[in-house]
């Protein structure tokens, strides 16, 4: 029986580690479903390969442009075609679909992601933002149908055998790449520029995620996602810098044993194990024609302590998360609206943890009782982060 996918953010990176992955294995997956943002192109050529029954695009402007080419192209049995949340929503509840991939970018990702785990469907996240924003709200239910694609979560849950449980440990100890920046003094990142923020040294990624890698913001808020995938308390979730991106992450026993998950860095791993766990595919056969290498083990491991002063958004998220509520919420909306900004050559690097820090502080948090309350506070955090950043301009 093939496993059959509804892949949301399809046109994305993580989305393009899967659709490899699809390509590769046609007798393992099939799609169901496809839901892309803007990129209608890109949908359009992965409809005409996987001929989904469904697929969703940002708005009805993609939309029209999607029937454009199934026009032109003469498209005879084109799929149904949805819009915006609600696209996004169908997708990922598509009666069709035995696992949802949610690969969707940011805050846009919370409700697709959580309708999927209410009807009972098992789902692959990469959508790291739905933890962040409302994992306090996820039962024992639905958290027992997530895989995590995010690496590091990968890793442990690799490590574990394919579960979340990982029994009573000393500590989960995440690694981090450090970014672009690492070994960076506070005064020279006042210099960066947009081409380094987004020249991660070891990983491919989309821009968002690039930048809070360079920030060190995307540790912190992988800190909350261990926090709430892996139950473990925030005391117990260590942050590690290892340059060489290879050990993806690591739990440490009472017994001083440490298991641990190493690899090349290439999301199609973490992507493949989340959609087939336990059972893994071969794919350093299958996929070494498209540039998967075993891991070179002439290279060094080396550890050091994350730099908190010069990236102090990792102790921001780190802070937040400990404090909960819809905290985190704000902070990745504010980060959200920041990174936008930089990426758009309106702000400096250095402003956006500014912008974090101040929308945090002047904000405070709330009780988190629903997926309303946090995007609530998505919506109260970006109009102040967009305030406050006009301010910064003029
Ligand atoms: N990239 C990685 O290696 C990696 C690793 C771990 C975790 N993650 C997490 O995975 C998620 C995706 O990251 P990514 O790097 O793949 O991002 P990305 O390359 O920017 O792709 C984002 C995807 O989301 C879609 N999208 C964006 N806004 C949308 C909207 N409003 N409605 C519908 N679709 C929308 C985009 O569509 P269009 O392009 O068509 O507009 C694209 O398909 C993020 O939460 C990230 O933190 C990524």
């Amino acid at each position: 029986m093939k496993i059959r996918l509804s892949i949301l953010g399809a046109t994305g990176s993580v989305g393009g580690s899967a659709v490899s992955l699809v390509e590769a294995y046609p007798e393992v997956f099939s799609v169901a479903a496809l839901a892309a943002g803007k990129n209608h192109r890109l949908l359009y050529s992965l409809i005409r390969r996987f001929r989904p029954r469904l697929a969703a695009v940002f708005s009805e402007r993609e939309r029209e442009a999607l029937f454009k080419l199934f026009k032109e192209e003469g498209c005879k049995s084109p799929p149904q075609v949805e819009t915006g949340d609600y696209g996004l929503e169908l997708c990922a509840l598509h009666p069709e679909a035995d696992v949802v991939l949610s690969a969707v970018s940011g805050a846009r990702g919370l409700v697709p992601a959580f309708a999927a785990l209410r009807a009972g469907k098992k789902v692959a996240l990469a959508n790291k933002e739905s933890l962040v924003m409302a994992g306090d709200l996820l039962g024992d239910r639905e958290r027992a149908l997530i895989s995590p694609v995010d690496s590091e979560h990968s890793a442990i849950f690799q490590a574990l055998g394919g579960t979340l449980e990982t029994g009573p440990l000393r500590r989960i100890l995440l690694t981090a790449s450090g970014g672009p920046f690492r070994g960076y003094s506070p005064m020279r990142l006042k210099s960066v520029t947009l081409e380094e923020a987004l020249s991660h040294p070891s990983w491919n990624m989309g821009r968002r995620i690039t930048v809070d890698s360079a920030t060190m913001l995307n540790k912190g808020f992988e800190v909350m996602e261990a926090h709430h995938l892996f139950k473990v308390p925030y005391e117990r979730i260590q942050v590690l810098v290892h340059p060489e991106s290879l050990v993806h992450s690591m739990l440490e026993y009472p017994d001083g044993s440490i298991l641990a998950q190493l690899g090349p860095p290439d999301m199609r791993i973490a992507a493949a194990y989340a959609l087939t766990a336990p059972k893994r595919l071969p794919l350093l056969e299958d996929l070494s024609g498209q540039g998967l290498r075993p891991l070179d083990f002439q290279r060094p491991l080396t550890f050091e302590e994350p730099d908190r002063l010069t990236f102090p958004a990792l102790a921001l998220a780190e802070e937040a998360g400990k404090k909960g509520g819809t905290l985190p919420a704000i902070l990745n909306a504010a980060d959200e609206e920041a990174v936008e900004a930089f990426l758009q050559g309106k702000i400096h690097f250095t402003l956006i943890t500014r912008v974090l820090e101040e929308s945090l502080s002047r904000l405070g948090g709330s009780p988190l009782n629903s997926l309303e309350d946090a995007l609530e506070a998505d919506k109260s955090a970006r109009e102040y982060a967009l305030s406050l950043m006009r301010k910064f301009e003029s």
